[in-house]
């Protein structure tokens, strides 16, 4: 198992949001979280990558037990973060956040990284030399996502990468994780829009309410997955 996520609890003050959730991605896949607002699923992902403290469970990554290992540390690891909403250093040029993404891999690294994600994202080429803070609200969302990839992480978190997005930009991401994929990343994708993100996963856990209401493989959850998009 790449990631096993293991009977967390989160809690924000006095508010719970998680509590026992259990996850399992196992490598090479593309695991799905789905369910209606406030069902845990940013909570979930945002302790993976570090930015909620624990407040019981485990998280172990590749073997090791998360909880020891800082935020900044784990990027390091290999894991890739997008959060949810539009998260772009304004003042940077488009070209410089994509690149910003494969820090410390290389130039040559760099350069291949930069050559893929323009040939997926025809934006990078178009506005390469523009602030991204300039950038439509979905456009910036292409380069955080960019961002996000560039490093080829072994284990890619996207939080909501479809929300708000044309069906071109969600066809552009999609290509962009199976080639991700092909190459060996492992996906935790959380998504309301369950439809096109049910065509990527291969498996998929449905939460409600800060726990974990069904789990299997996407046959398994669909009907499910799909009930809840429109809660
Ligand atoms: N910073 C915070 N402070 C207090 N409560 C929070 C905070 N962030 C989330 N919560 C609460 O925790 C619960 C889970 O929220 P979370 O953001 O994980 O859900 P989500 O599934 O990502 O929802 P959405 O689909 O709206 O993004 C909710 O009840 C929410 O109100
Ligand atoms: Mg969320």
């Amino acid at each position: 198992m790449l990631l096993s996520i293991e009977n967390l609890h989160v809690r924000y003050g006095g508010i719970t949001a998680l509590s026992g959730v259990s996850i399992d991605v196992p490598e090479g896949e593309t695991v799905l979280l789905v369910g209606a607002n406030g069902a845990g699923k940013s909570s979930t992902i945002n302790a993976v990558i570090g930015l909620v403290p624990v407040a019981g469970g485990r998280i172990v990554f590749d073997g090791a037990d998360l909880g020891a290992v800082p935020c900044e540390r784990r990027a390091r690891l290999g894991i890739g973060y997008s959060p949810e909403g539009r998260r772009v250093f304004a003042s940077l040029s488009v070209t410089d956040n994509v690149l910003s993404g494969a820090f410390g891999l290389g130039r040559v690294k760099q350069k291949e990284a930069l050559d893929w994600l323009c040939s997926v994202f025809p934006l990078l080429v178009d506005r390469a030399k523009q602030p991204a803070g300039q950038l439509s609200g979905g456009q910036q969302q292409i380069v955080a996502l960019a961002r996000a990839m560039a490093s080829f992480p072994r284990l890619l978190l996207m939080d909501e990468p479809f929300l708000g997005l044309a069906p071109v930009w969600i066809k552009q991401i999609s290509d962009a994780i199976l080639h991700l994929r092909a190459r060996g990343t492992t996906v935790l994708m959380t998504e309301q829009m369950a439809r096109p993100a049910l065509k990527l996963a291969t498996r998929g856990y449905v939460m409600r309410g800060g726990e974990v209401r069904r789990s299997g493989t996407v046959e398994e959850i669909r009907d499910l997955a799909l009930a809840d998009e429109y809660l």
